[in-house]
């Protein structure tokens, strides 16, 4: 058989014995995992449209592109800047596998590189720390500063010659990723493709500068004590999204929530262009205990005071404005099935944030989140198992009660292709 022949039928011995094509190029194509129909019929008005087929939750490959087209060609949370408060601070974070560092630097910025000795390919940040003045490689102690710049490359050049005329070090130093920060959220676009994060974000700035204007923005302080907590999922990160956008589920999931908030006071958020999705609340009056009250945000008008906002800003953080706190509820996916979900809570100025008088309070805010998303938690993970069923064709929706979940569905199946 000649060798032209043999390769011709590759392909076709491929697809009988049922291995995903690739393209010549190497990269998978996202047809050859989900069936066009099947990503386009999401696409569709709500009423005739059907969810995201079961691929995108279970399948390996799918996730493979995914990580490329929905996180490194996104604007996409890793973490929060009130997490390495000082200058010389520093964490590692993996993306679905991709090392990254977020570090404060000497002139208190924050900035976020690439996980990767530029050498030999170290990882080399491997628990959080407090940086002097360089970050070491432990494999050949090339050294970094916080800047990103290679400052010592020791024996490079033979026995105590630390320098090379044939090796030009500021051509090595660390790679950074293109970052923003927003609401404290440390937002990073790996790829370095997408418009300003300061245009990305305007539609839903816009939105909420009618009741929590920028200057108000800024005074929020995050909880020292009672500020943060994490929760795993056994499930795709995305259950975690779609279940956020609506509100439908409240009575059965959450009794205690319903009983100050019920289904019949929300309505629904849908960005455009399509970035992000949720809901709101017109009676958000939660009943916790005490005589004190937790300031309010200044600007916020007297005739919105009830309002508060859930929307989810797509990837990977769910956010939550209310007239006296805020939170980011950020979701590191760790595989197709595991999610960890970091709660950052913030409220109005440092006293309501840290000092003794608010304590009470904010405990009683923290446990009233953590069961509410615990309460959730319960639910995507019942999702993530249904989903193995194969009679499941990605779900119908409720013309009216899913309309941000269709949202957020879209989103995913235009551009994952
Ligand atoms: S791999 Fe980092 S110094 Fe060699
Ligand atoms: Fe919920």
């Amino acid at each position: 058989m000649s060798r032209d022949f043999a390769s011709n039928l590759l392909p076709i011995y491929r697809e009988m014995l049922g291995f995903s094509m690739t393209k010549l190029n190497g990269q998978t194509n996202i047809y050859d995992i989900v069936k066009k129909e099947k990503l386009d019929v999401v696409n569709k008005p709500i009423s005739e449209a059907h969810g995201l087929p079961n691929e995108c939750y279970n399948n390996i490959e799918y996730t493979k592109i995914e990580r490329k087209k929905l996180f490194e060609d996104k604007w996409v949370v890793v973490g929060v800047a009130s997490s390495i408060p000082k200058p010389g601070d520093a964490k590692p974070f993996d993306l679905l596998g991709i090392p990254l560092i977020l570090l404060r630097n000497k002139k208190n910025q924050v900035k976020v590189y690439h996980n990767v000795c530029s050498h030999r390919g170290y990882k080399i940040l491997q628990k959080k720390c407090y940086i002097k003045n360089v970050i070491r490689c432990p494999y050949h102690s090339w050294s970094y500063n916080l800047d990103g710049e290679l400052v010592a490359t020791p024996h490079l050049g033979g026995m105590d010659k630390h320098e090379s005329k044939d090796f030009d070090k500021s051509l090595s130093g660390l790679k950074e990723v293109r970052s923003f920060i927003w609401l404290d959220m440390i937002i990073v676009n790996i790829s370095n493709n997408e418009v300003p994060f300061e245009k990305y974000i305007k539609p839903l700035k816009d939105r909420w500068s009618k009741f929590w204007p920028e200057k108000d923005q800024k005074l929020i302080k995050h909880s020292n004590d009672l500020g943060y907590f994490k929760l795993k999922a056994k499930c795709n990160w995305k259950f975690a999204i779609e279940n956020y956008c609506e509100s439908y589920h409240l009575p059965w999931v959450h009794p205690g929530l319903n009983s100050y908030s019920k289904i019949s006071d929300h309505y629904h958020i849908q960005g455009l262009p399509n970035r992000f999705a949720g809901q709101g609340t017109v009676v958000y009056n939660p009943r916790l205990k005490g005589k004190n009250k937790f300031p309010c945000f200044p600007n916020w008008p007297k005739n919105k005071i009830n309002i508060a906002e859930y929307v989810a800003l797509f990837p990977n953080v769910m956010m939550g404005v209310h007239k006296d706190h805020y939170y980011a509820y950020w979701l590191e996916p760790v595989n197709h099935q595991l999610t960890i979900e970091h709660m950052e809570i913030y409220y109005v100025g440092n006293e309501a944030a840290n000092s003794k008088k608010f304590k009470n309070l904010r405990k009683q805010n923290l446990k009233l989140w953590y069961n509410v998303q615990y309460e959730d938690v319960h639910i995507i993970e019942g999702m993530q198992e249904g989903r193995n069923s194969p009679s499941y064709n990605g779900g119908n929706f409720s013309p009216v009660m899913d309309n941000p979940t269709h949202h957020f569905h879209k989103w995913v199946a235009t551009n994952i292709v």
